[in-house]
């Protein structure tokens, strides 16, 4: 029997907490190589401008095996459908049996969360209250979910082109997490006055500049994965030289534009990457080393957070009884 699970099972058995500590656990085990993870496979579906990713990752010692294929077509927001879709099969290493079929979308947004949770946790200053959300879809969400539980968050900005979009996300997010969120008139004050940044957009030209920043802010930029996009510019990437942490070198030197795109303008070299998140995890790197730098996490999303986040989702399931089991 294979168990299914439903964005809504997903949100009943895995608190954003528990998403956080297995991707933290999965990142540490990747900086030990514990982690197997080939490069995912992009499928560009041009004629409907979209593209499908096919990522695989095993977590040796923790029996986490998955494969996830997921879609992001970014013009769906036109169309009123959700601009990712994905599904995830969860593997029992022993024997190759499917274990279970998770809602991948619902996984997605949760494990990226945590990414952003876990890199906020190493990298944000500690009294660290206020932030500004760029973008006010399905990503935002979990972003400032994992924003108030590492650091309790207190005050938000959100910033959407479409401001309907953002109305709606300041309303529900404030509804939800009990925290005060508003739609911001100005996206430069907005900056300027938030501890901690995400950036969580569809947009392909950067919506955060470096001269907005205040000293001590840490940002997490989890939009962009394509070489010549975006969210961030190459003077807020010099104000963060020395604290660029990355989820992984090869992986956001292959297609994050927020990396590429000033180290082909000479402004930055690869060596400026500082560290793998799980370097800083794992104790070989110092996170946040004074109250003045400013830090920035650039996420593409590695399948070793679907598998963390999967099993734990899948035993939490198990132990609740959440789920549906159906024969294949
Ligand atoms: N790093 C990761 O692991 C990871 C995981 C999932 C999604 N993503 C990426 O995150 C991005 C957001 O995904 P989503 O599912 O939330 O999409 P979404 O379509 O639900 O939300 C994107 C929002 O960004 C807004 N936006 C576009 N341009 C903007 C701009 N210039 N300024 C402010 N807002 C702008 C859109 O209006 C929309 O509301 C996508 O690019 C997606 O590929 C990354």
């Amino acid at each position: 029997m294979v168990r299914m699970l439903s964005g809504s099972d997903l949100r009943v058995a895995l608190l954003m907490r528990d998403a956080i500590k297995a991707v933290e656990e999965g990142f540490r085990m990747m900086a030990q190589g514990k982690v197997i993870i080939p490069q995912r496979v992009p499928l560009n579906v041009e004629e409907y401008s979209g593209v499908m990713l096919y990522m695989p990752a095993y977590i040796r010692g923790k029996d986490a095996l998955v494969i996830k294929e997921v879609s992001v077509y970014p013009d769906n927001v036109k169309r009123g459908l959700p601009t990712i879709h994905g599904t995830v099969l969860l593997n029992d290493p022993r024997s190759g049996r499917l274990l279970a079929i998770i809602d991948g979308a619902a996984l997605t947004a949760i494990r990226t969360g945590a990414a952003t949770g876990v890199a906020t946790k190493y990298l944000a200053r500690s009294d660290a209250a206020t932030a500004a959300i760029f973008g006010a879809g399905t990503q935002a969400r979990t972003q400032l979910e994992a924003l108030v539980e590492v650091r309790g968050v207190r005050r938000a900005w959100v910033f959407d082109v479409l401001p309907e979009a953002a109305k709606r996300y300041a309303t529900s997010m404030s509804r939800e997490l009990g925290t005060d969120v508003v739609v911001a008139k100005d996206p430069r004050e907005a900056v300027s006055r938030a501890d901690i940044i995400v950036t969580a957009t569809t947009s392909k030209e950067p919506v955060v500049k470096g001269g907005w920043l205040a000293d001590g802010t840490h940002i997490n930029g989890i939009g962009s994965h394509y070489p010549t996009t975006r969210e961030v510019d190459t003077p807020a990437i010099l104000r963060a030289r020395g604290k660029i942490v990355v989820d992984s070198r090869e992986a956001c030197l292959k297609e994050a534009g927020d990396i590429i795109i000033p180290i082909k303008e000479g402004a930055i070299a690869e060596g400026d990457i500082y560290a793998e998140i799980g370097e800083i995890v794992n104790g070989t790197k110092v996170g946040r080393a004074s109250d003045k730098e400013v830090t920035f996490f650039k996420s593409v999303g590695l399948a070793v957070q679907d598998a963390a986040t999967a099993l734990a989702a899948y035993s939490a399931a198990l132990k609740r009884g959440v789920g549906k089991e159906v024969e294949i």
